[in-house]
């Protein structure tokens, strides 16, 4: 195995993507390296010592490339650390009650892999542009679509925590 870190991320819309090339280019300033991927595209872990997953949270639940990836390499996973964000709550102002049902929706997500234990863990504001939305959430009496476009990522907080990150994963690289 080579000293690397997959970031695989899932996304609809494609903040989260924007969200995992933060990550990954933190990781990589902080001297590791790094190979960043779709979940859906990566065939194997071999090669990786360390995984990190993002994917967005949505009413219907966390991201279905984020619950195959995890069903598919399964065995894989629980031999690397393995750290995980999520996208979510995209009201502004910040909505403290929506944070909170975000963090619910993602700890039940997380519940159905308990064989699951993520070295680091964490949930980030989203983005969300009505212009973009698609069927149904397109129609113009889909709620959402009257809403103003949101982007309430805090590229602070994204870097501090991949900063913390690469620290937490060097041991495992070493
Ligand atoms: C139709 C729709 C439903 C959503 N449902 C939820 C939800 O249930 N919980 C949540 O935390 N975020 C929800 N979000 C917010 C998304 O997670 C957020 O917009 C995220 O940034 C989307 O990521 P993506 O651009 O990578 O697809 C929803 C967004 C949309 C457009």
């Amino acid at each position: 195995m080579s000293a690397s870190v997959l970031v695989g991320y899932a996304t609809r819309y494609g903040s989260t993507q924007e969200v995992a090339e933060a990550v990954a280019a933190t990781l990589r300033e902080r001297g590791l390296e790094v190979d960043i991927q779709p979940m859906r595209k990566v065939r194997t872990l071999e090669g990786y010592r360390a995984v990190v997953l993002g994917a967005p949270l949505f009413w219907n639940g966390w991201h279905g490339d984020a619950h195959s990836f995890l069903s598919r390499h399964r065995e894989a996973l629980t031999q690397r650390p393995v750290a995980i964000f999520a996208l979510g709550p995209f009201h502004s102002p910040i909505d403290e009650k929506e944070w909170q049902y975000s963090r619910e929706q993602l700890d039940k997500e997380l519940a159905q892999f308990p064989w699951l234990t993520p070295v680091a863990l964490e949930l980030f504001g989203g983005k969300m542009d009505p212009a973009k939305l698609r069927f149904p959430y397109n129609l113009p009496a889909s709620p959402l679509k009257q809403m103003p476009a949101t982007d309430i990522r805090d590229w602070t907080a994204i870097r501090t925590w991949a900063s913390t990150l690469a620290a937490t994963l060097q041991p495992a690289l070493s």
